[in-house]
């Protein structure tokens, strides 16, 4: 086995894992804007977090300073029927990429959800608020998260997000205009209320902290944090200003959960307050539908 790492520049190096995927696609598309940052991008097959061993043979060929971990078993409903498989990735894993990180001394951040939570507030979740997740991927999340808080008391961020679009792979918006194009009219939950996360506007997030006075203390305390877009709104909403602000006419009746089961229970209230992350790493957000209308006409602009 060849052991010799293969070191970067002078440059803080950075690995983005889970790069075919919504967030590692979106920071690969702004990585221009950051040229004091070397970018190593991993897909599954460079580095296979269902593989233990082609994680540790992985890190013991490169050095980074910082670790991106995009990856994960997103597939909510898939879960349920593969906990297994949703443990090795949203958790295991996660523990290895942490002890990975330990040894080689470099910072991580992870991403996390909404779905920790039960979905019973009144009032946005703050990051400290009591976790009860509802689901597999809810605990397998969570159970990841509370491994890196374990094995990095410092030098980790844990961003938890919700209900994530982007013009890459397969999504929210992307179903709607898909759908909205060919029925003349739909149901949408109206009894799940969330906030959209645009996947660019949480990688510009991360970039902002990854530089930031912070992130670049010695030995800060790890940290959980909040993100999603400004605004609150149910997946009704969101269906209906797809619509109109993509100019597709289509019908949408609001329906209730219990008239669209799903194999996994979602919370029915998951907004995210953002309080914490935006005081820290003085970050402005942009509201949701602002981002939404970005995100459509990256779209238009995909097609042409
Ligand atoms: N999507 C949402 O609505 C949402 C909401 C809240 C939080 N989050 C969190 O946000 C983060 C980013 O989500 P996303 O929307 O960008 O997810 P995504 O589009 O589903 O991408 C997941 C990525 O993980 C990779 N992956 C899955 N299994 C892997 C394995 N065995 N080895 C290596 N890579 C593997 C996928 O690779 P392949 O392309 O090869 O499958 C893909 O690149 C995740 O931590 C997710 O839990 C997402």
């Amino acid at each position: 086995m060849n052991t010799a790492k293969i070191t970067m520049s002078e440059q803080t190096a950075i690995l983005v894992t889970g790069s075919t995927g919504q967030l590692g696609q979106s920071l690969k598309a702004i990585i221009d804007n950051y040229p004091q940052f070397h970018f190593v991008f991993a897909n599954r097959s460079q580095l296979d977090l269902n593989q233990p061993d082609s994680i540790t043979r992985y890190f013991e060929q490169h050095q980074f300073d910082v670790i991106i971990n995009c990856a994960a078993h997103t597939a909510v409903d898939k879960a349920e029927s593969e906990p297994e498989l949703a443990n090795q990735i949203n958790h295991l894993a996660v523990k290895q990429l942490a002890e990975c990180a330990k040894q080689h001394n470099a910072k991580l951040i992870h991403i996390s959800t909404d779905y920790v939570f039960d979905g019973k507030s009144y009032r946005p979740y703050r990051e400290d608020d009591t976790v009860a997740p509802q689901g597999v991927y809810g605990q397998t999340k969570l159970d990841g998260e509370l491994s890196v808080q374990k094995i990095l008391k410092n030098n980790a961020v844990i961003i938890r997000t919700s209900w994530v679009y982007s013009e890459y792979g397969n999504n929210f918006v992307k179903t709607m205009l898909k759908l909205g194009e060919e029925r003349e009219s739909l149901n949408v939950i109206f009894d799940q209320v969330g906030t959209p996360t645009y996947a660019k506007d949480l990688a510009i997030a991360i970039m902002e902290i990854t530089g930031s006075t912070e992130f670049n203390k010695n030995d800060f305390d790890t940290q959980i944090m909040h993100f999603s877009n400004e605004g609150v709104c149910s997946w009704y909403d969101f269906s209906k200003a797809i619509f109109e602000l993509s100019t597709i006419s289509c019908d949408v009746s609001a329906i209730e959960t219990k008239d669209y089961p799903t194999p996994a229970k979602r919370p029915h209230y998951s907004v995210l307050n953002k309080a914490k992350i935006k005081q820290t790493y003085r970050l402005t957000i942009p509201y949701w539908k602002d981002s939404l209308k970005q995100c459509l006409s990256a779209l238009q602009d995909f097609e042409k």
